[in-house]
C-alpha cells in the first residue's frame, strides 16, 4: 500500500524535527575529515513545490517551517537548517523545500556518498530528476527494508542511515524493530536516526516502539519528540520524534539547545522532550 505522497506534508513540523535532528548529525560527520556514507531509506520525492496543489490542501508548512522562517531565533543549528532551505528559495518567501536528500546532498564533500532508497514508482522517478545527476549519488528503486540490509555496511564505512517510513500499516512498528536490530549488528559504527510519529489515536504506538528499542539495548539511543499542542484530537499527529542509535557525543545538549529555541518561536504550547533510553557500556 504506497498511498503516502510527501507533497502534501513538506515542510510540516515533522519535518521540522526530522531534518533539525538529520542537519545535526550530519554536522556531527562532518566535523571528521573523513568520508561517511549517507543513506535514506524513504526518500520522497527530494524537493517540494509549496506553491503546489498537495502542499496547499492543508498549508502545513505554515504551522511548521514557514513560523521558523518568520521568527528565526539564535541557535546554530536552527540557523543552518533555515539557511539550508533559503539555498532552495530564490526570494525572501518561501515556495520550494528541499527534502532529507536535498538536505543531505547539501552536505556531501567530494568522497562522501549517498544511498537513496524510493519505492513508490512516480516518487523515484521525481528523485532521479531532482537528485540524480551526480556520481556520489546513487538512486534505488526498491524496498526500504530489504535495500538497507542489502546496502550495509556501506563503503565509507563511516556514516548515517535516517529511516523515515510513512508508518500507514500497523506492522511497520515491529518491521522497523526488526530491521534496527539487524542493521546495527550489520554495521555497528552507522548512526541510525529513526522518525515516528505521535498519533492522537495511537499513543500506544510510538511508546511501544521506545520500550521495544530500550529492551533490545541497542547502544546510545537518544529520543527527541516535539509535540505541537494546537491540533485537534481526530486531526492524528500532535507531533512526532526521532530515535538515534550510536547517537554521537554531545548531541543530547546540542539538539536540547535547538529544540528550546524552536518551541519557543513556535509557541501555542508547543513542547521538547528529549531522553536516553540506553548508554553504551564505554560511555556509561
Ligand atoms: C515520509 S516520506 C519520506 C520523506 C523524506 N524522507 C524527507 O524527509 O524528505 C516516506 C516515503 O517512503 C516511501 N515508501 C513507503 N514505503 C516504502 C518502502 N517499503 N520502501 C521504500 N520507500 C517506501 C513513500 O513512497 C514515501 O515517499
Amino acid at each position: 500500500m504506497l498511498s503516502y505522497r510527501h507533497g502534501y506534508h513538506a515542510g510540516n513540523h515533522a519535518d521540522v524535527v526530522k531534518h533539525l535532528v538529520l542537519l545535526g548529525l550530519l554536522q556531527k560527520m562532518l566535523a571528521k575529515d573523513k568520508p561517511f556514507t549517507y543513506i535514506d531509506s524513504h526518500s520522497g520525492a527530494g524537493l517540494y513545490n509549496l506553491d503546489s496543489q498537495e502542499a496547499r490542501l492543508n498549508a502545513e508548512h505554515l504551522s511548521g517551517v514557514v513560523r521558523l522562517w518568520q521568527d528565526r531565533g539564535s541557535d546554530p543549528l536552527l540557523n543552518l537548517y533555515l539557511d539550508k532551505v533559503s539555498e532552495f528559495n530564490s526570494a525572501r518567501a518561501l515556495h520550494h523545500y528541499p527534502g532529507s536528500p536535498a538536505l543531505a546532498f547539501s552536505c556531501l564533500r567530494p568522497d562522501d556518498r549517498m544511498h537513496l532508497l524510493e519505492l513508490h514508482p512516480a516518487e523515484v522517478e521525481t528523485l532521479r530528476f531532482n537528485m540524480g545527476r551526480d556520481s556520489r549519488v546513487s538512486i534505488h528503486h526498491r524496498d526500504a527494508f530489504e535495500g538497507l540490509l542489502a546496502l550495509t555496511p556501506p563503503e565509507p564505512r563511516r556514516g548515517l542511515a535516517l529511516i523515515d517510513p510513512a508508518f500507514e500499516d500497523k506492522d511497520d512498528y515491529q518491521r522497523v524493530l526488526n530491521v534496527l536490530v539487524k542493521l546495527q549488528r550489520r554495521w555497528p559504527v552507522g548512526v541510525l536516526a529513526l522518525w515516528y510519529p505521535m498519533l492522537a489515536r495511537q499513543r500506544d504506538r510510538s511508546i511501544w516502539l521506545k520500550a521495544a528499542i530500550k529492551r533490545e539495548n541497542l547502544p546510545d539511543v537518544l529520543s527527541v519528540e516535539l509535540v505541537v499542542q494546537d491540533q485537534e484530537e481526530e486531526f492524528g499527529m500532535h507531533g512526532s520524534g526521532m530515535l538515534i542509535i550510536n547517537a554521537p557525543w554531545q548531541f543530547r545538549e546540542q539538539i536540547q539547545a535547538t529544540f528550546t529555541e524552536v518551541v519557543s518561536v513556535l509557541g501555542d504550547g508547543a513542547q521538547y522532550h528529549c531522553e536516553v533510553l540506553t548508554t553504551s557500556a564505554h560511555k556509561a
